[in-house]
């Protein structure tokens, strides 16, 4: 079977899953909307940096089935739990690896095309990608965590903007006027902060904000200086807090440095 064929197949599919969950009430559609709009979304990214890299139409679509997919396993974590923290329910990459196997989403693609999707969907949010991930797999990731990021920091901005707020977007964190220890302690350190560590609603952005520094290509970057990404996360801070502005600076000296990437 043709990838193609493949994608066209999963595409209606992703959509009838959605809808075969019941809609009980407001909550549910829409948080089931949010990741219905963001998997859209992450897929016109993911063709975006597909384009600027040159992919061939086979891996320009396998890269599209690792997006429609990605996020695959949010539907039955916030069916089943009513949030989208994994610490506290289940790890989605892990969920949406049960979800594919369920419904055998991958027959037709070869056995490494299916692995690679697996591999990707498995280590899209993890803190760090698996060391021992095959190079081919390991670009593949690393398209799928750009395109998810770019879609990631839409979606928080616009949920920092909004006057009614969807409270699932914040991760039931507080509002805190702080950063936690072990947060600014690891992004100083460079490293991004483990979500476990995560108290207050200014450890998330601050860690969306290090976000830039695990990126993989220049044209993600681009979409972050376009977009005024950084800009408006710290628009939504208190510059007051120890260490913030500081950090912002640093990552936008980074944003707007001359690129380290291939
Ligand atoms: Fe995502």
């Amino acid at each position: 079977m043709k990838i193609k064929a493949v994608l066209e197949r999963v595409k209606p599919w992703f959509h009838s899953y959605v809808d075969s969950f019941p809609q009980t009430d407001a909550d549910l559609k829409i948080n089931f909307e949010l990741k219905r709009d963001h998997t859209a979304r992450v897929g016109e990214e993911i063709r975006f940096i597909a384009d600027r890299l040159k992919l061939d139409p086979h891996e320009t679509a396998l890269a599209e089935i690792c997006a429609l997919l990605h996020d695959v396993g949010r539907f039955e974590q916030y069916h089943k739990y009513r949030t989208f923290m994994d610490p506290v329910s289940e790890d989605h990459g892990e969920l949406g690896l049960k979800i594919i196997d369920r419904y055998n989403l991958l027959k037709g693609l070869n056995e490494a095309d299916r692995s690679l999707v697996r591999e990707t969907v498995a280590n899209h949010n993890k803190r760090m990608i698996d060391p021992n991930l095959e190079r081919r797999v390991r670009f593949f990731t690393r398209m799928i965590r750009d395109a998810d990021k770019l879609d990631i920091w839409n979606v928080v901005i616009n949920y920092y903007k909004a006057e009614v707020k969807n409270e699932a977007v914040k991760l039931g964190l507080s509002l805190a006027n702080t950063i936690s220890d072990k947060v600014m302690a690891d992004l100083m350190a460079g490293k991004m902060a483990d979500k476990e560590d995560f108290r207050t609603l200014n450890d998330f952005k601050m860690n969306q904000m290090a976000w830039v520094y695990d990126l993989n290509f220049n044209c993600s970057l681009e979409r972050v200086r376009e977009r005024c990404y950084l800009q408006q996360i710290f628009a939504s801070m208190d510059g007051t807090i120890p260490g913030v502005t500081a950090f912002y600076c640093r990552a936008q000296s980074f944003v707007y440095g001359n690129g380290f990437f291939a």
